[in-house]
């Protein structure tokens, strides 16, 4: 879809709710897109989605300060609002939210939105905070662009269950919609981290896709789940990635499956690092055709 007009940039959140409030009271339905920029295909997948789904669509770009680790790369995260402004240009995007830190939180602001579950084990336990700051930044958003639905990724499969959990808990009216990762014709999952990597790291990646299907062909083959554990994490070192996980647990609750579970929805997650970059990805497991030998 091409859009007719440029979007809109706005800086305030006053603003932005007005412009959506507007929307909203004109009968259309406000679709919202958040990011943290540095736009690639994967983010832009989800704005066709949502236009798909709504006349009006707000994209709000904006790094998360707290959702870094003291030792992450929020200094180095590319920043490029014109580059961003550029992307989103083909694309039916109304408004463009882009608040500055002190306007998403005042000098004082001393609240956390904590979410336990799904928010616990895998990034929760290796990034202590995360979640926290994930959690925070998207109830604020959602009080900045009051959208009727909002759009993330399965790229960030334990990230899309924080949020679900976060607003089915605290009531917050708005539809969670989880779109397909998008990835590069040989596997690797589109990221704004894949910049960091060098040539050679950028092929050692491929690995993370490989070890994946590697999964998904075991599981279906009814392959015992720790066997197919040790072969992923086999595939990512053997490609000198070093492992954080590399595990089959239930699609859900991130929770352990029994061995013979045949039912659950599964999901295969990987996390590893390549020097100082570190990459997530994970596959959805379809229903076992084949017993568990
Ligand atoms: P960011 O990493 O910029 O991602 C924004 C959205 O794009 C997320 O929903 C993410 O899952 C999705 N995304 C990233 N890569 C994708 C891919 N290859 N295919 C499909 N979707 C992809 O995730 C965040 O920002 C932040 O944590 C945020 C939710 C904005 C809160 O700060």
């Amino acid at each position: 879809m091409t859009g007719d007009r440029p979007p809109t940039i706005i800086r305030r959140s006053d603003e932005m709710r007005q412009r959506v409030r507007a929307a909203q009271a004109a009968g259309e339905r406000v679709g919202f897109v958040p990011t943290m920029g540095s736009l690639h295909a994967g983010h832009t997948s989800l704005v066709e989605r949502a236009a798909s789904d709504c006349p009006a669509v707000a994209v709000s770009i904006f790094v998360n300060p707290i959702q870094f680790g003291p030792q992450e790369d929020f200094d180095r995260y590319p920043r490029d609002l014109a580059a961003d402004c550029k992307r989103l240009a083909p694309h039916s995007v109304r408004w463009i939210y882009a608040p500055d830190v002190s306007e998403m939180y005042p000098p004082d602001h001393a609240t956390r939105v904590e979410v336990a579950g799904p928010a616990e084990p895998f990034e929760g336990q290796l990034r202590p905070g995360h979640f926290a700051g994930v959690a925070t930044v998207v109830c604020r958003l959602f009080h900045c662009v009051p959208a009727d639905a909002a759009y993330f990724g399965a790229k960030d499969w334990q990230q899309t269950l924080v949020v679900k959990r976060m607003v089915a808990d605290l009531g917050l009216p708005i539809d969670v919609v989880v779109c397909p990762t998008v990835r590069e014709t040989d596997g690797l999952a589109l990221s704004s981290r894949n910049a960091y990597l060098t040539a050679p790291q950028r092929q050692q990646a491929t690995a993370l896709s490989t070890a994946l299907k590697q999964a998904q062909s075991d599981w279906q083959q009814g392959h015992a789940i720790s066997d197919i554990e040790h072969r992923m994490a086999a595939i990512l070192e053997a490609a000198a990635i070093a492992v954080d996980y590399a595990t089959v647990v239930a699609a859900d609750t991130l929770e352990p499956l029994a061995p013979s579970d045949q039912t659950t929805a599964a999901i295969a997650l990987i996390a590893g690092r390549l020097g100082e970059t570190r990459l997530i990805d994970n596959l959805s497991l379809p229903p076992r055709t084949q017993s568990p030998c």
